[in-house]
């Protein structure tokens, strides 16, 4: 049984006069102990708001958190909140995306990790204090014991985000959420932070749900991965065969864009065209067909389900389109974003764009 079940999560948020907006619209996906999945996507698709609901830390009034979310066979979406509080910190964790706003700015930093120590571990006095120094330590902040003494303002962006690693991991949670823990770190520091939380994954069995634009660190951590659009599942397969055959044309496209060191000077990039707010109410069929090089007209006869490519499919290789991409990719490889694997594969023939793609919907509208 896996440790996490997310099973048809859907976020609506109230419009205040407008129409709600459906940010997360029925994302299901499985956590076991012991492992790392990806969710991916562009800015806006729905990361946060999943991980924020699955932690019960939306506001309470002006949103509506629908389907089930089973940790050890409690519905964790339908929990008081004292009992998530008590289970925060003990067994589920966060790091947040945003540092500043998530570490009290008028107690020290000091202060902030050594109440976790001695709220979920006992820890007391100068012990708590050593631990917290030991953890800032791993996180790669250096003079940690004098960092314990300063205020969030004090430390630099990377150093703050850190900092909540550090609170994160302090007990050895069972589910750690990680929401782009490493986007504003240079790359030094990233890859000790990965090799830190792998660290966590590989010697305590936690199990990480990473959440992440970067294909980069998908591609050396992740085992499983889930690929984001509109607030929905478009993709999901183990990374190898992510990588290797991405089916949906929207993760086909955001592993083409990957840039090459060895491409000739002056060829173009090739990135998703457009933007997530060229999108359709998912009511009216695929979100992604305003940017969708493969777009045709059964492309608009309701949502695409999610299901597996074909009969051949990898086990747990599922795709949410009616006319998914069987060609090779032209550039992107796991070697090529760092996580070993095949050769090279063949470029591509190019995309035809066999009808004109419809329009936007107006970006005010609800994507159900
Ligand atoms: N409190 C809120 N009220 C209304 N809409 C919200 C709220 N929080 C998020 N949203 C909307 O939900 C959608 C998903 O937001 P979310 O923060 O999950 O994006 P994301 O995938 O994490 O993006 P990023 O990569 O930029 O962090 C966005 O359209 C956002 O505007
Ligand atoms: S081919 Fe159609 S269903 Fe598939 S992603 Fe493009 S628009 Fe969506
Ligand atoms: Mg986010």
């Amino acid at each position: 049984m896996p440790l996490l079940s997310v099973d048809e999560l859907k976020v609506t948020f109230a419009g205040h006069g407008r129409r709600a907006t459906t940010a997360v619209s029925g994302v299901s996906f499985d956590v076991d102990e012991g492992q790392v999945v990806g969710l991916v996507g562009e800015s806006g698709c729905g990361k946060s708001v999943t991980s924020l609901a699955l932690m019960g830390l939306l506001p309470a009034k002006g949103v509506r958190v629908e389907g089930r979310a089973d940790y050890r066979g409690t519905d964790l979406l339908s929990l008081s909140p004292s009992r998530l509080r008590d289970l925060r910190g003990t067994q589920l964790a966060m790091i947040f995306q945003d540092p500043l706003s998530s570490l009290n700015p008028v107690v020290p930093i000091g202060v902030q990790v050594t109440e976790i120590l001695s709220r979920h571990r006992g820890l007391r006095g100068q012990a708590a204090r050593d631990e917290a120094a030991t953890l800032l330590d791993r996180v790669g902040i250096p003079d940690p014991r004098r960092r314990l003494k300063e205020y969030p303002h004090q430390l630099s962006g990377g150093m703050r985000q850190r900092a909540l690693i550090a609170m994160a991991v302090a007990c050895a949670p069972r589910l750690l959420i990680a929401d782009e823990p490493t986007t504003a770190l240079d790359v030094t520091i990233q890859a000790q932070i990965l090799e830190l939380l792998k660290e966590l994954v590989d010697q305590q069995g936690t199990a990480l749900l990473m959440i992440t634009h970067d294909l980069g660190v998908v591609a050396g951590l992740c085992d499983e991965v889930n690929v984001l659009y509109a607030g929905k599942v478009v993709e999901s397969a183990d990374r190898r065969t992510l990588f290797a055959e991405p089916a949906h044309p929207y993760a086909h496209g955001l592993l083409n864009s990957i840039p090459r060191l060895d491409a000739p000077r002056g060829q173009p990039l090739n990135p998703v065209r457009g933007s997530i707010n060229d999108q359709i109410a998912w009511a009216d069929g695929c979100a992604f067909a305003p940017r969708c090089d493969f777009y045709t007209l059964d492309c608009l006869q309701g949502t695409p389900e999610l299901g597996p490519l074909n009969a051949d499919a990898v086990a747990g290789h599922q795709v949410r389109c009616v006319n998914p991409v069987r060609e090779p990719l032209a550039v992107t490889t796991l070697a090529e974003v760092g996580a070993g694997g095949d050769p090279p594969a063949e470029a591509a023939a190019p995309k035809g764009a066999p009808k004109t793609a419809p329009k936007a919907a107006p970006k005010e509208e609800t994507s159900e």
